[in-house]
């Protein structure tokens, strides 16, 4: 195998030796099948390709110092996928499926678990897709749910380091009532317009606002939004952003160190009351915000006067990664052992 560059890995696709993958036919899920092909034959009609009915997760597998592999709240992603398949109408993948996936498609690619030293972890990626022939507009009766696996390194720019962001209104990502808080690819392509805006003037990722009002801030294109001010940690509630799993992991943080959590609509202006302020997911973790500019408005909202991530995105950051890499204890059962 060619010698992988572990520190310098960028979130990008890797091929790995092996993904999993089972069909729903006839009305069940018949018997995981292990694959080393990366293409899917698929009929040109699938609904898949024409409707969208398609959804995907994201979680990760962590090489520990203690020489085990852990995976952080695989039934959180399983139970999300859950809730996806609701809303676009696929039929839902048992939680003890997904999680015997997972450790298979874990345990099969073992060798490219990035080595703990390295910062990089080994992403999981869960995508369902419907794949009957249809032309009308109906849900699929046959799907194929696989995972494949490949190293990553960080999402955003340095890692735990502050970026700026931007708050691009002219783009929506979802609607209020709409899909934004399942996970399915038609919320990303709606995010491409202004992720590319973003990234062309500099920031390193966009903001949405509620698409209803434009006045309450919404999430990243592929993170949740947190603030911190007043000893309290305070994230959007809205029926348009997709519900974090870091982000609820990190509001459980927050309350255990006896802060207050709100989880609230945050008017724009608010942001100026921050006195830190972050991205967070799986694949960006905590990413700590310098300042997000509102391109329209040319307001600027400052986090960090000194380009350093705050004390409290720090010490949030520094807990949930010690738990993901079983450094600190895991006292609410989030991690699962993978390979002993
Ligand atoms: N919001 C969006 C739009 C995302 O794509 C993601 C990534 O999964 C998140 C938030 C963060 O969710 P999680 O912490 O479960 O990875
Ligand atoms: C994740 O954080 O897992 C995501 O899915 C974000 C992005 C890569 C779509």
């Amino acid at each position: 195998m060619q010698e992988i560059d572990w520190k310098n890995l960028s979130f990008g696709y890797m091929k790995t030796d092996y993904n999993v993958r089972v069909y729903y036919r006839d009305g069940k899920w018949g018997e995981v099948e292990v694959c080393s092909e990366e293409t899917i034959p698929m009929h040109m009609a699938a609904t898949c390709l024409h409707y969208g009915q398609e959804a995907f997760e994201g979680l990760k597998a962590y090489r520990c110092p203690d020489g085990k592999v852990r995976v952080f709240r695989v039934d959180e992603n399983a139970a999300r996928l859950q809730s996806t398949c609701h809303g676009i109408m696929m039929p839902e993948v048992p939680t003890e499926l997904f999680i015997e996936m997972v450790k298979k498609v874990v345990r099969l690619n073992e060798r490219f678990i990035p080595p703990y030293e390295s910062g990089a972890t080994l992403y999981i990626r869960p995508l369902l897709i419907g794949t009957s022939a249809q032309v009308g507009v109906h849900p699929s009766k046959e799907y194929l749910f696989l995972i494949f696996v490949t190293p990553v390194g960080p999402y955003f720019k340095g890692g735990f380091s502050t970026n700026p962001y931007v708050i691009v209104r002219e783009y929506d990502r979802s609607a209020p009532l709409g899909t934004g808080i399942y996970k399915v690819g038609g919320n990303y392509a709606a995010s491409l317009k202004a992720n590319d805006i973003a990234h062309q003037k500099g920031y390193a990722c966009e903001f949405y606002l509620d698409a209803k009002e434009k006045k309450y801030m919404d999430e990243c294109g592929a993170a949740n939004f947190f603030g911190i001010k007043d000893n309290t940690y305070v994230t959007p509630k809205s029926t348009s952003i997709l519900p974090s799993i870091t982000n609820k992991s990190l509001m459980q943080l927050a309350e255990d160190y006896g802060m207050k959590v709100e989880r609230r609509q945050i008017p724009e202006d608010e942001l100026e009351t921050f006195e830190e302020a972050g991205a967070c997911g799986t694949a960006a973790v905590i990413s700590p915000i310098s300042y997000i500019d509102d391109l329209d408005t040319g307001k600027r909202y400052t986090f960090s006067k000194d380009g350093q991530p705050g004390p409290m995105s720090t010490k949030l950051y520094n807990h949930l990664r010690n738990i993901q890499y079983g450094i600190e204890e895991d006292k609410h059962g989030w991690t699962t052992v993978v390979i002993e």
